[in-house]
């Protein structure tokens, strides 16, 4: 590196000594001072984050406050029943686990309760998710499985590898509506499998859910093992720090104080107004360097450690659900947007980094470093170099080809992967969310699109009962689906009346007729 690099390098290097991380912006090509255009974007966007940590409706169009910084920070929260809620429930989380782990509470026909499914969608699995596979060792006090979705055949793989496991099992059920179609539907195919088993499912569940919610009315009616709240001041896929991450993370074993306290550092190292010195908003500031502020850029995430596998899952959904909308907060259309894809590293230099290094230069890199490799010695597999040398020497080599080549990216630097920089590098993200968000005056906290999808999903499922009703109404006839669609006053929607016909027909739910001709196949009730 020549002097000049040197110098560039120090002085876009934002040092975090309290949680042993650093954030290197040396390889965005952005100035080393904020651009005078960006000084009131960004001044306006702190006062607005003051505001909302104060507790302002920063969601405005649901009329909600915005409050996951109060789950790192009781002190923070507005009211003193805010307060007590979150300590009261971290407390009820750390007693609850210790009651499964010292067997006070075990099942019904087992001694021990060792797994937990967790059954959830969205912002209610992946941030679990994440965290479980970060940490997952041989020290876990519960074997973890997951059912994120509503397809029969991966609840069946789950179940079949739980097998006679269930009955050491506790299921947890989070949803914060408590109406998620995916969530309910797993759960009642796993209530199903509980019962065949001889097994009361209310005797191996838990419920994470806002009060009232009809998963929350039937875990009370079923008088289920525990239900713990989730609130309207916080969003799914910022949940991670409420009951929703820390319930299972605490079931694995882990040190939720560590996890809340890296945030908590996070969070107050965020809150600086020198844009240069806040590590969430020389994050913002790049996302809009890099992307003219109109996410023009995607960012490639490629952590290079294993265990960091699920971040850009996690951080696909918590960036593009948070800042891809329609409008702007003053509802005019700007389909904003940032796009978020990664795996991880090496890895993927055996996969899409060929693209990056020579195909469209549409993108800016996230690396994430992990300076620790692993407990203990590594072997020198050539003379003075480790596998970790490798994981370096490949990240190194990678930024630098790409960067000659023109492809910017920034570093994120942790000396060690544990509870504190992992709750950490999560805040550092949310808040770079929120603060992006406000530059480019967007509600980061509603989700239209995810609603509508749910939606448009029970119009499909109403059609398809429709057809199955005017089948059944008259058994010993034949359709096709244009005659069905038209039996149904429903012309306009045969394409989808004719997909619905396939399903149910590869389900055995009603006999087909094919044809030369596909579109003239014939349907007719079992
Ligand atoms: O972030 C969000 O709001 C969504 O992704 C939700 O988490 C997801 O739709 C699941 O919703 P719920 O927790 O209500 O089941």
């Amino acid at each position: 590196m020549n002097k000049t690099a040197w110098q560039n390098f120090q002085q876009q290097y934002l040092n975090l000594p309290e949680l042993d991380m650093s954030l290197d912006t040396s390889c965005m090509n952005a100035p080393h001072i904020l651009p005078h255009e960006l000084e009131n974007l960004f001044s306006s966007a702190f006062q607005q984050m003051q505001q909302l940590e104060a507790g302002s409706l920063a969601n405005p169009d649901e009329k909600r406050m915005v409050g996951h910084y109060w789950l790192r920070n009781p002190e923070l929260a507005p009211t003193v029943e805010i307060k007590n809620i979150i300590n009261n429930t971290l407390e009820k989380i750390i007693n609850f686990a210790a009651e499964i782990h010292q067997l006070k509470l075990q099942p019904q026909k087992a001694a021990a309760f060792q797994n937990v499914l967790l059954l959830g969608i969205g912002g209610s699995a992946l941030g679990p998710q994440f965290v479980q596979n970060a940490f997952a060792s041989e020290n876990d006090r519960m074997q973890f499985y997951f059912l994120d979705n509503t397809d029969p055949d991966g609840i069946d793989q789950v179940l079949n590898k739980l097998g006679k496991g269930l009955a050491e099992t506790l299921t947890l059920v989070i949803s914060k509506s408590g109406a998620t179609k995916e969530t309910r539907n797993a759960m009642l195919e796993v209530r199903q499998v509980y019962e065949k088993s001889g097994l009361e499912f209310a005797k191996h569940a838990v419920a994470v859910t806002a009060e009232h919610s009809q998963l929350d009315l039937l875990a009370k009616k079923e008088n289920w093992l525990r239900r713990f709240p989730m609130w309207d001041w916080v969003g799914g896929r910022t949940s991670i720090f409420s009951a929703v991450g820390l319930l299972p993370a605490a079931l694995q074993g882990l040190d939720l104080n560590n996890f809340l306290s890296g945030a908590k550092i996070m969070d107050e190292l965020s809150r600086q107004t020198d844009v240069c010195k806040n590590p969430a908003a020389v994050l913002a500031w790049m996302w809009y360097h890099a992307g003219g502020g109109r996410g023009e850029k995607a960012m490639v995430l490629l952590p290079y450690k294993d265990r960091l596998l699920l971040f850009s899952r996690y951080l696909q959904q918590l960036v593009m659900e948070s800042l891809g909308k329609e409008k702007d907060l003053t509802g005019k259309t700007v389909n904003q947007g940032l796009t978020v894809y990664g795996n991880k590293g090496s890895t993927d230099q055996h996969a899409f980094v060929q693209q990056l290094r020579e195909g469209p230069a549409n993108f800016f890199v996230t690396f994430i470093e992990v300076q620790k490799d692993r407990e203990g010695q590594s072997l020198e597999i050539e003379p003075e170099a480790t596998s970790g040398d490798f994981l370096q020497g490949f990240l190194l080599g990678t930024r630098e080809a790409l960067y000659q080549s023109g492809r910017t990216s920034l570093t994120i630097t942790i000396e060690e992967l544990n509870t504190k920089t992992l709750g950490a590098l999560i805040a550092l993200f949310e808040r770079a969310v929120g603060i992006y968000a406000l530059l480019i005056g967007i509600n980061a906290y509603h989700q239209p699109g995810v609603e509508a999808g749910k939606r448009a999903a029970g119009a499909v499922i109403e059609l398809s009962q429709k057809i199955q009703k005017h089948l059944q109404s008259q058994p010993e006839q034949q359709f096709t689906a244009p005659d069905l669609a038209d039996a149904l006053g429903e012309s306009a929607k045969t394409t989808i009346i004719f997909q619905l016909l396939l399903h149910l027909a590869a389900n055995n739910r009603l006999q087909k007729f094919s044809d030369d001709n596909p579109f003239s196949t014939r349907f007719q009730a079992n």
